[in-house]
């Protein structure tokens, strides 16, 4: 038999089983939202007294009572004991050791059930806030950086094969882009999925009290109560928003942790990262290995198996409250601490890594990456563009027979392409760059246009 006192003891002959007590407790993963838990509390004594289930001084002694046990707990003097179950039950029963009979009075007209909803989403709010932050602060290492580096090209890739030329403020500024998105997806957490306060559906039904939902939804922040008890206590959606756009987000993080790995790889070397996000080998005197961007592209495993893992959890259990969903807290914890971990270092590797421009450069030389210009520059002299990229692909193969780069194409091979009497123009990669012009295209003008527009975007968060 395990010791303390239980809140809901009164029903039970026997205390439960240390082996059970142990399975049960989730102390250990909820105390982290203390001071939401007794957020909530506060707005629901406050609530009970207001329309007359609680008498003033009843209402007073509470609120001084929370403010003790949130002292407590920031100042660490808070003791966990045996029967505190959770961290709803932690705070009740301080509550009660502290203020007596007043305490036993403050769980009417409310539930666990509804506590922990509740709890869940005020905990949820303020992680999704630093979160908003800290995606601003990546964005604009992005910006700035991409805003040394509009000059600069580098081939961009299709399948990992070298393809076209791209500016490298316009490979940075995809992922700003996707950043973007993210930025608003969490936004719509923010706003949409944690709109409504479960606070005051009770264990399932409702409670017996003239209780008034939509005071203590305003008071923590809600826009309004939600409008169905049992949905109120069964339901996750809101952590399974969240845990979707987390998941994108490390989608996103996870290929630019990839990129930066083969980037800093000998084979390739477009950018030294810095020593303060790299480290040694234990072994292997030499090496600097790229760490930070190997653990940027690992950690989207977690996050998403953290999404999959709550859906699976919530999926056929029966209306209304199940005891599984207690596990909810170990996925949205898991996730949130994996982005809180991952954003600053990013941000951190993005603004020292230095970009080794020159080896872009002679990267593309490559002989090919004009191709497609070529067959452009045919077909603006009335070619069919089929016909073109025909003519174009047998003056490849006849340049890559004698190892030279389309530039430097003979008349033979040209005549032999079929394209007798053309004069190859300017086959640079600056001038494939250039050529680029279209909408969100690689032309400096464009990537200019863009860079400006993502500013401006990013400067309204
Ligand atoms: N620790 C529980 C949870 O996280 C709180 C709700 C418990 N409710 C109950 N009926 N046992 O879900």
């Amino acid at each position: 038999m395990s010791d303390g006192v239980r809140l809901w003891g009164g029903r039970f002959e026997g205390g439960p089983s240390e082996a059970f007590d142990r399975l049960n407790a989730s102390f250990a993963v909820d105390s982290r939202m203390w001071a939401h838990d007794i957020a909530g509390s506060r707005a629901h004594a406050q609530m009970l007294v207001a329309t007359g289930v609680l008498s003033d001084e009843d209402g007073k002694s509470i609120a001084d009572g929370l403010d003790r046990v949130a002292a407590e707990f920031s100042d660490g003097s808070f003791f966990v004991q045996p029967g505190d179950e959770d961290i709803h039950t932690a705070v009740e029963r301080r509550l009660t050791e502290l203020i007596g009979d007043a305490g036993r009075r403050l769980h009417t007209g409310r539930s666990r059930n509804d506590q922990v909803a509740t709890d869940v989403l005020l905990y949820l709010r303020d992680a999704v806030d630093g979160q908003l932050a800290a995606v601003a602060v990546l964005a604009n290492v992005l910006l700035s950086q991409a805003e040394r580096h509009v000059e600069a090209l580098l081939p961009g890739y299709t399948h990992l094969q070298r393809a076209q030329p791209v500016r490298l403020a316009h490979h940075l500024l995809a992922y700003v882009q996707m950043l973007i998105r993210d930025h608003r997806r969490l936004r719509l957490v923010r706003d949409e999925s944690l709109a409504e306060a479960p606070l005051g559906a009770g264990a399932l039904s409702g409670v017996g009290f003239p209780i008034d939902r939509q005071m203590t939804a305003e008071a923590l922040g809600f826009v309004r109560p939600t409008a169905n008890s049992l949905d109120s206590v069964a339901s996750r959606d809101a952590v399974a928003d969240y845990l979707h756009a987390a998941a994108t987000l490390c989608v996103h993080t996870s290929r630019l942790g990839e990129e930066l790995v083969i980037w800093a790889s000998d084979e390739v070397g477009f950018v030294e990262l810095s020593d303060a996000f790299t480290s040694g080998s234990s072994m292997l005197p030499q090496k600097k290995n790229p760490d930070a961007a190997e653990l940027a592209r690992a950690k989207v495993a977690r996050v998403v198996s953290d999404y999959s893992g709550l859906q699976s959890l919530v999926a056929k259990l029966p209306l209304a409250y199940n005891k599984d969903l207690q596990e909810d807290k170990h996925f949205l914890f898991d996730a949130i601490d994996t982005v809180e971990l991952l954003l600053p270092a990013l941000a951190g590797m993005l603004e020292g890594a230095v970009f080794r421009t020159d080896r872009m450069a002679a990267a593309c030389q490559d002989g090919y990456l004009a191709a497609t210009d070529l067959a452009d520059h045919l077909v603006r002299a009335g070619w069919p563009f089929r016909r073109a990229h025909e003519a174009v692909g047998l003056l490849v193969r006849a340049c890559l027979a004698r190892g030279v780069g389309l530039a430097d194409a003979n008349s033979a091979e040209i005549t032999d392409a079929g394209m007798a009497g053309i004069v190859l123009p300017a086959l640079t990669a600056e001038a494939s760059a250039e050529a680029k012009v279209s909408a969100g295209g690689t032309s400096r003008a464009r990537v200019i246009e863009q860079w400006d527009a993502a500013r401006a975007e990013v400067g309204r968060w």
